[in-house]
């Protein structure tokens, strides 16, 4: 093998330009070379490539977003599109790609790979951590910390006036942002698709809150999928409790920026390293993980949307923390 493609797709995370780094110099090293696919699979589909070696790389590790550009391409859904893909693929003299993105992503290697015999390795770059295989996805430290970060701000004005503050946070179906970020800024509550909302267990909570003449509640939820839907449930819980003035604040796409933390940028060259190893030893449709503290490889097919254990095991803690 002499010439891999790199490409990142679906939503940014922090910690993918560390990576792409990783794949390059770790390529190089190997005297392989490295073709930048821009936008991820729209990149491949309009030929949009970049040669990259280690100088392209240089001063990268600690951006956020990608410098590869990202994409959710519609048109590599569809066969005709994989096609022409593939035909600049083979035009363009690659011979194996390393796909850094989440769920989404995976599947349409995993396609691509079937159809085409072409060799893929994934790298979990997503700031939902809901992928099965790997303890952490590439970005999701960073994402956390912002949220700690951003919800200590909003902690001190909600405490100044005695507000009730619902923070909506990002992980579509996956809660694992609005857990750990919960936990760790000592939210009342922390509403995650992965549990039932009750709202009157959620009134019963703040109003032990209020008589305790807590200064300040927080409630994190996870957007679900539904963005913006913290507004509708503090227009619920207000109906039943009305002693505290209650402010929504949606945190939206800053979770999706920032320098990445040492941990993801460790994560991220850490699995850029081995995914490049792997490509070059043959293997092929995995997903290059970390799971506690070892590297391992999971089947594309497998590395999807998952509910990690450790969210029950923490939920209950969570709530007796809020006490
Ligand atoms: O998958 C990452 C993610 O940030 C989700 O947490 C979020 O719901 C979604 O992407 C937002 O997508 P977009 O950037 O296209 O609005």
């Amino acid at each position: 093998m002499k010439k891999i493609g790199v490409l990142t797709s679906g939503g940014d995370a922090p910690g993918m330009n560390a990576c792409i780094r990783a794949v390059v110099r770790t390529a190089s090293y190997k005297n392989i070379e490295v073709v930048g696919i821009v936008a991820g699979y729209e990149g491949l589909i309009n030929a949009d490539f970049r040669k990259m070696d280690s100088s392209s790389v240089g001063n990268i590790i600690q951006k956020g977003g990608t410098i590869l550009k990202t994409a959710r391409s519609k048109r590599f859904m569809e066969k005709e599109g994989r096609d022409e893909a593939y035909k600049n693929y083979k035009k363009e003299g690659i011979e194996g790609l390393i796909v850094i993105g989440g769920d989404g992503s995976f599947k349409g290697a995993d396609i691509f790979s079937k159809e085409f015999d072409v060799p893929v390795i994934g790298i979990p770059g997503t700031i939902d951590n809901d992928l099965f295989g790997t303890d952490f996805t590439i970005g999701y430290d960073t994402a956390i910390n912002t949220v700690v970060e951003a919800v200590d701000n909003i902690r001190d004005t909600a405490s100044s006036h005695n507000r009730l503050f619902f923070v909506e946070v990002m992980g579509r179906d996956a809660g694992l942002i609005a857990l750990r970020s919960g936990i760790a800024c000592g939210a009342e509550a922390i509403l995650i698709p992965e549990t039932k909302t009750h709202v009157d267990k959620l009134i019963k909570q703040l109003e032990r809150g209020w008589k305790r003449q807590k200064s300040g509640h927080v409630i994190i939820v996870a957007e679900g999928d539904d963005a913006g839907g913290a507004f509708k449930l503090a227009e619920l819980v207000n109906q039943k409790f009305d002693k505290l003035e209650t402010k929504v604040c949606i945190l939206g796409h800053i979770q999706r920026g920032g320098n990445p933390s040492c941990m993801d940028r460790v994560l991220a060259t850490r699995l850029g390293y081995e995914a490049v190893l792997a490509l070059l030893d043959g293997k092929s449709r995995v997903m290059a993980g970390q799971v506690s503290g070892k590297i391992t490889f999971t089947a594309l097919s497998k590395a999807v949307k998952h509910n990690h254990d450790a969210v029950q095991s923490i939920i209950e803690m969570a709530e007796i923390m809020a006490l």
